[in-house]
């Protein structure tokens, strides 16, 4: 029998405080400060997409595009509820996301990932994104991060992809 799925649509300013509530459940994403929820709800909503079921949102993702390379997507954060995982929501949500994208002549997308989120690293890589290996690397085990990154020892994997949908 098919998986029942929730629906999928773009994010609207409101959501910002029930994705807000959502991301606290997705453990181990950072949790941001409480206006970047609202930013990217009201002034990147375009390439902004949520997954909702009966009316609660289960999952989304809040991705932009470049403003200094507009041929470049960059996926900020994404988020599924863990009892909605291994359904394929996170795949969909990056399908909206690229077809979005790729209509406004992106190119290539772009993430960061922390070096012990490895189920991150290894969704990312099913959906076919690969190593940055173009900077000062550090190996940590199998991960290859890109040292200070995000400041002195913040090394973070830089993963990217084809943008296409
Ligand atoms: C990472 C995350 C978004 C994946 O969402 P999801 O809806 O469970 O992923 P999907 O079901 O769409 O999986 C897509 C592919 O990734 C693979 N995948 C998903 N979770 C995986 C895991 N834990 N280990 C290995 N592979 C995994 C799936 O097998 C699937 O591959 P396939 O379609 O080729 O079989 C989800 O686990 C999550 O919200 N994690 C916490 C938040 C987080 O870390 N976000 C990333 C911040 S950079």
């Amino acid at each position: 029998m098919e998986q029942h799925m929730p629906r999928f649509r773009r994010i609207r300013e409101q959501d910002f405080l029930e994705i807000m509530r959502l991301a606290e459940s997705c453990d181990p994403i950072p949790l941001e400060r409480d206006s970047i929820y609202h930013l990217f709800t009201r002034h990147f909503g375009d390439t902004c997409f949520v997954a909702v079921d009966k009316g609660r949102i289960v999952a989304f993702l809040l991705g932009i595009i470049s403003q200094t390379n507009r041929r470049i997507g960059y996926v900020h954060n994404i988020c599924v509820d863990p009892n909605w995982r291994r359904r394929g929501i996170g795949r969909r949500l990056y399908q909206r996301f690229m077809s979005k994208i790729v209509d406004q002549g992106c190119r290539r997308v772009f993430l960061i990932v922390n070096p012990a989120n490895i189920v991150s690293i290894e969704f990312h890589k099913r959906l076919g994104f690969r190593e940055c290996l173009d900077d000062e690397l550090v190996e940590l085990g199998d991960v290859k991060a890109i040292r200070d990154y995000n400041g002195p020892g913040k090394h973070m994997v830089v993963l990217w992809r084809v943008a296409s949908s």
